[in-house]
């Protein structure tokens, strides 16, 4: 039997469903008591949880999404990762290091089968299992189909997903790797200390002339993270056959509204082109073999995993915000306090 203890943690709510982006008003962190663990369930301490661009469409209550949205009222949820603290579970002992959906909160109270036991020595920092490495994979080499010797062009290349599907992409077989990113900065970090061959900064000019300038042999590949402008860019200089994997759409979910669309799809028919959208949790059975390679990649240090830490859950929803306008580069998690 556990008894009661007088432990108090941080929760965010969502208080408002926004029209277009949220604004901080439209969240709550309350400290709420933390109960301790029934029979069969765990007590997790979290310390970091992802911050993803998708959870602006959670929290607008997107219909068209694989995963249900936020509720008013409700704690909201998302990747995290913690430590067992208590546990009346025998699959799961205190100091297990833990992956689940229970963020946005400093506890996690629930079912043992719903927390997910991590290697704690797999990597230098527990928040890298955090990381966006597998959708990059996935996309990659199912979506795309990625052969030796293609071009890649990555947007949102200096991102969670972009800072991955580049590198990997190299370390795949590509032979050259382009990547746009919202600023000059951005630009030099992405042919700097991430090896891609060349990128370019979006807001400079249209998006089709820095293409066709960069990639006068055109692109095998196409990992889009954006839509709009970009896609229709890419599609525009594509090479005959070539292969574009929908991941995101980072135009929609900065500004709140659907973004205007691929546009005419002659070009499409005609290079006889593939656009395949994919979510990577149709493809779970890829993480084994994508771990491996990973750690050895890092290990190697043949792959540079670039992260950008918050501070505390009261940081979190304004961090959110920055995060789709562009204030971070690669994967941006929340650490809580210790
Ligand atoms: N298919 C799947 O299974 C799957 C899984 C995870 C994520 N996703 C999606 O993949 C996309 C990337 O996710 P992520 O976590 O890696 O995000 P991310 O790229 O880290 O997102 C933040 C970045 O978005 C860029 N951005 C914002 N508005 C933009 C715009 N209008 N045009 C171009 N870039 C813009 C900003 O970079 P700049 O400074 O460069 O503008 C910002 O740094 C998201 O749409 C996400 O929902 C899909």
């Amino acid at each position: 039997m556990f008894s009661g203890t007088s432990r108090t943690g941080l929760e965010a709510r969502l208080v408002a469903r926004p029209k277009g982006l949220p604004g901080p008003g439209d969240f709550e962190i309350i400290e709420v008591a933390v109960p301790e663990p029934a029979v069969g369930h765990v007590l997790v301490r979290n310390l970091f949880m992802s911050l993803e661009p998708a959870m602006l469409m959670l929290i607008a209550g997107a219909s068209d999404l694989p995963m249900p949205r936020y509720e008013i009222g409700e704690v909201m949820y998302g990747a995290a990762i913690g430590e067992v603290v208590a546990s009346a579970d025998p699959s799961l002992g205190t100091g297990d290091l833990v992956m689940h959906r229970f963020g946005w909160r400093e506890y996690a109270v629930a079912q043992a089968g719903l927390f997910h036991r991590v290697d704690r020595d797999a990597y230098p920092t527990p928040s890298i299992h955090l990381g966006s490495g597998l959708v990059a994979y996935v996309g990659l080499m199912d979506a795309a189909e990625l052969r030796p010797g293609d071009t890649v062009f990555v947007s949102s290349a200096a991102g969670a997903t972009g800072t991955m599907a580049g590198q990997i992409a190299r370390l795949k077989g590509a032979s050259r790797v382009i990547g746009s990113t919202g600023s000059p900065g951005k630009a030099a970090h992405l042919t700097g200390e991430l090896g891609f061959d060349a990128a370019f900064d979006y807001h400079d000019g249209p998006i089709v002339d820095r293409l066709r300038e960069i990639a006068p042999e055109g692109i095998d590949v196409y990992f889009d993270n954006v839509g709009g402008e970009h896609l229709r860019a890419a599609i525009e200089v594509m090479s005959p056959h070539g292969r574009i994997a929908l991941c995101g759409s980072l135009d929609r979910q900065s500004t709140g509204r659907p973004d205007d669309g691929p546009g005419d799809l002659l070009s499409v028919m005609g290079k006889r082109l593939t656009m395949r959208g994919f979510t990577v949790s149709d493809h779970r059975d890829r993480a084994p073999e994508f771990s491996t390679q990973f750690r050895t990649w890092l290990s190697e240090g043949a792959i540079v995993y670039d992260e950008t830490v918050i501070d505390g859950l009261a940081n979190a929803p304004q961090a959110l915000l920055d995060l789709v306008k562009g204030a971070y580069t690669g994967k941006t998690v929340v650490r809580f306090g210790t």
